[in-house]
């Protein structure tokens, strides 16, 4: 039987460097794991707009299509703030998510022992910490029509709609639901039904999604009373369920519990392809943080911790995932940190290709 095929795309910014670490971790379970995959590597965002003139050529999509798994690094930059919409390098991600349908995007947010003093917030109130935001991935305001900015008598009108079909939410809702059954079985979903009505429906599907789920433990917050439990008392969540924009906010929220959003990985998950894998792409929820770019100073571990999500989800290898997220603590409890992870006095920071060296020794002490 051929290799699983992985799909590499490092984008822009801090993406190649964390994604170099990525790629030694991948030869390393090839050479003592007996896992190899079948790696490409393509272009996507600002790279392949200054290449193709495009944020994802279409080889490159087909590509990801065919791909068992996708693992991007970050896309966007400062030099493409002025390109028209329509080829900015945030387009290239969103067709890619859109394409293959990737509805189901997983957010866990977990906090390292080794990291708890280093949150915003009181060491108690994060420790420990380990929940789930599924967020809805390809529709909603992202995607819905009417958009754009229009004139209207003598000043212009900037437009984006919120928009939910009853399926679109029944999919994620039982993603969702699924996830709480192998979890802690408690289910909170997230959205504004005393203004939207895209809330209310959201609210009467998820319930009704909940009715094949009895064991799961539903309960329903207003987005914004969510992004202040959140910060108030975070450990009250198991599993989160939301839309895409409220997602794209409560996730970078749920980020910083954790202490630096150089530690959040995501797995974006779509219908299961005919070999029984679900469609997927694996990427860090930072962004490319252009500020340090090409410094050598970004934390892999948002972009290694993606590929454990691989490991785990679509090549059906929890137990390699768990050794991978296993040396990851033992790293950070030794106490490795890149640069985003200082607070305490008198540590000097070490480089993205030292926390890498740092990672792999950790592997091969795991043997
Ligand atoms: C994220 C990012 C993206 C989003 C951008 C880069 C398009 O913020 O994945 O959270 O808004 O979804
Ligand atoms: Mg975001």
């Amino acid at each position: 039987m051929s290799n699983p095929s992985l799909l590499i795309l490092p984008g822009d910014g801090i993406g190649p460097e964390v994604m170099t670490q990525v790629r030694r971790i991948i030869d390393w379970y090839g050479t003592n794991r007996g896992l190899s995959f079948d790696v490409s590597e393509d272009l996507v965002g600002g790279a392949a707009y200054d290449a193709h003139g495009t944020p994802l050529h279409d080889d490159t999509m087909a590509k990801a299509q065919d791909a068992d798994a996708v693992l991007l690094g970050a896309v966007g930059g400062p030099k493409y703030d002025e390109l028209d919409f329509s080829v900015k390098p945030e387009r290239g991600l969103l067709r890619l998510r859109k394409e293959m349908d990737l509805y189901a995007n997983l957010r866990p947010a977990q906090c390292f022992d080794a990291l708890a003093d280093f949150s915003s917030l009181k060491t108690e109130v994060v420790a420990g910490l380990d929940i789930v935001i599924v967020r809805e991935l390809t529709s909603g305001i992202y995607f819905g029509e009417p958009r754009g900015i229009i004139e209207e008598g003598n000043e212009r009108v900037g437009i984006n709609t919120q928009r939910y079909t009853e399926s679109e939410i029944d999919r994620v809702a039982r993603s969702a639901f699924e996830l709480a059954m192998r979890r802690n079985k408690k289910l909170c979903s997230m959205e504004k039904a005393n203004v939207m009505e895209s809330g209310v429906l959201w609210r009467e599907v998820v319930t009704e999604v909940g009715k094949d789920y009895p064991e799961v433990e539903l309960s329903h917050m207003y987005a914004d009373a969510g992004a202040m439990q959140l910060c108030r008392w975070p450990k009250q969540f198991d599993v989160i369920v939301t839309d895409n924009l409220f997602g794209d906010m409560l996730s970078d929220a749920a980020a910083m519990l954790t202490g630096s959003l150089g530690m959040l990985p995501s797995a974006s998950l779509g219908a299961p392809m005919a070999n029984g894998r679900p469609k997927a792409l694996y990427e860090p929820v930072h962004g490319s943080a252009p500020d340090i770019a090409g410094q050598g100073k970004a934390n892999p571990i948002a972009c290694i911790l993606s590929f454990a999500m691989a490991l785990r989800y679509s090549f059906d290898s929890g137990e390699e995932a768990d050794r991978l997220e296993a040396a990851i603590e033992q790293v950070l409890a030794d106490g490795a940190r890149t640069a985003d992870l200082l607070g305490e006095d008198g540590v000097e920071p070490i480089s993205t290709s030292e926390m890498g060296d740092a990672v792999l020794a950790a592997l091969d002490a795991s043997l």
